[in-house]
């Protein structure tokens, strides 16, 4: 158990089970991408350790780069209030890989993916690290997924509450 702020969080997958699974998650994208030089795009903040150990994993050809969604004023048709920033490559007829930390409701990687589109990639595909399919809110196919949980919160290796736990090695889910 590890206490995070005001609550407290029991282990869920360990630092062993993630590295396998990134490891294996690497050699489905080589299988895919490997002779295409892949560019990963990994979204700030909660992607940087994962997207760390997913890079360091494979043994090819790939670059990397880093956007964040930011708030703005306004609203488009999903309910969302994002901008993204950062990006700093062209992505046109470059085959992408979005690399993410979770998808819950779906609704920030449905943004960023349409908004990637739009700069007519050769390919969008998407990684994340943990997936809940019940709290999914929109049409979304994920094309590489580390962990499928249920609807609880977690923290650790990159996920926050309010800020805190990204440090931990293991991933964590509120323990109640
Ligand atoms: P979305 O609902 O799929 O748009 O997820 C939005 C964002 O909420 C994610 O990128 C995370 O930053 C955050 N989030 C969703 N579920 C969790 C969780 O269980 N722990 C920590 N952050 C979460
Ligand atoms: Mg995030």
């Amino acid at each position: 158990m590890i206490q995070v702020l005001d609550k407290r969080f029991r282990k869920l997958f360990s630092e062993n089970e993630i590295q396998e699974r990134i490891a294996k998650m690497a050699a489905e994208i080589k299988a895919d991408l490997g002779d295409k030089s892949p560019l990963f795009i990994a979204v700030l903040n909660g992607a940087f350790i994962f997207a760390a150990d997913l890079m360091r994993a494979m043994d090819f050809p790939c670059e990397i780069t880093f956007v964040k969604q930011s708030s703005y004023q306004g609203m488009d048709s999903s309910g969302k209030i994002t901008q993204l920033i950062g990006l700093d490559r062209d992505i046109k007829d470059r085959h992408v890989v979005i690399i993410e930390d979770i998808v819950d409701s779906g609704l920030t990687m449905y943004h960023l993916r349409d908004q990637l589109l739009q700069q007519n990639p050769a390919s969008l595909r998407i990684a994340c690290c943990t997936f809940k399919p019940d709290a999914l809110k929109c049409p979304l196919k994920l094309d590489y997924v580390g962990f499928e949980v249920s609807k609880l919160f977690l923290v650790g290796y990159g996920l926050d509450y309010d800020g805190y736990g990204r440090q931990y090695k293991d991933i964590y889910v509120l323990a109640e």
